[in-house]
């Protein structure tokens, strides 16, 4: 579980980053949405203990982030950050991904099935022995998601992932996330891409100015009009579908299922009996 209570936050120059959060965060998939400068990053890196509130306080799995280290943290939740390309310092993909396992001390053999695993998974082996300098920008992402889920976080965080992505990493990413959460873990997503969440159906936080705005369903939140221009976004494609026909109540969560509906109509439509 990750906790915050009434945290409080403000950068060094003045500027309020966040402002009397609470929330508590578990297994499954939460979005966080906002628009930019809504407080979405800096409420991620209170996480791993990256920054350390000002007011209030943040617990992971029952530990005061402030008696923590980074590292210490780190191994319970990991972090895709939003430009984690820069983060990317060692010789071949291979190191860059045993790295952060050796230094949580797995043996050598566990670190070497790691590393196999990770990579096909993120269809990487080929890249094996070469730079992650070398790598394209939608490759070095998922390389840095690859290194992140290695060493198994409780909570995994994405910040932006989908951006720059193409369809199959995408679907990639969204198969990932239904995984992790069939374990039971916990994944945060921060995303503007509101179709990519849809599809997900998470718990969604809303944030504006530093602060939580709602928090509830994803049919809920994103029906709202005011945290709809609060947050800037542009509402689902298939919430706004079930809206025009009026199944609202209800909304198609997947396009399989505004497909079968719309048959089902077609099927039944009088027109159809009478041609
Ligand atoms: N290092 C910093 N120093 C001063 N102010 C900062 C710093 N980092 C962020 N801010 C400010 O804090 C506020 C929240 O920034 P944050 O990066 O958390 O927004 P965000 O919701 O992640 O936005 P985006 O969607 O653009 O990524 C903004 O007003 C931003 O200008
Ligand atoms: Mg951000």
């Amino acid at each position: 579980m990750i906790s915050f209570q009434s945290v409080g936050f403000v950068f060094q120059n003045g500027t309020r980053g966040l402002h009397d959060v609470t929330l508590e965060i578990g297994e499954g998939i939460t979005a966080i949405i906002g628009a930019n400068g809504a407080g979405k990053t800096t409420l991620v890196r209170h996480m791993n203990g990256l920054l350390v509130p000002k007011l209030g306080n943040v617990f992971v799995n029952g530990q005061n982030t402030r008696d923590a280290t980074v590292a210490q943290l780190s191994r319970m939740v990991g972090i895709l950050f939003q430009n984690s390309e820069r983060q990317l310092f060692s010789n071949t993909v291979e190191e860059e991904i045993s790295y952060g396992l050796k230094n949580f001390g797995l043996r050598d053999d566990q670190i070497g099935a790691k590393v196999d695993e990770v990579l096909s998974f993120f269809d990487l082996s080929d890249y094996r022995g070469k730079s992650p300098l070398t790598l394209s920008g939608g490759e070095k992402k998922m390389l840095c998601l690859a290194v992140v889920l290695a060493w198994e976080p409780d909570f995994l965080v994405l910040d932006e992932p989908t951006i720059g992505q193409d369809s199959i990493n995408k679907e990639r990413i969204e198969a990932l996330v239904r995984r992790l959460a069939s374990k039971r873990k916990g994944i945060i997503i921060i995303s503007h891409d509101v179709e990519f969440l849809w599809n997900l159906q998470p718990r969604v936080i809303a944030m504006s100015n530093g602060s939580i705005l709602a928090d509830g369903k994803a049919s809920h939140i994103f029906s709202k009009r005011r945290i709809i221009q609060k947050t800037r976004i542009v509402r689902p494609q298939l919430l706004e579908l079930s809206t025009i026909l009026e199944t609202v109540s209800n909304p198609f969560s997947s396009q399989d299922q505004a497909v079968n509906y719309l048959k089902d109509l077609m099927n039944k439509s009088p027109l159809k009996t009478s041609a």
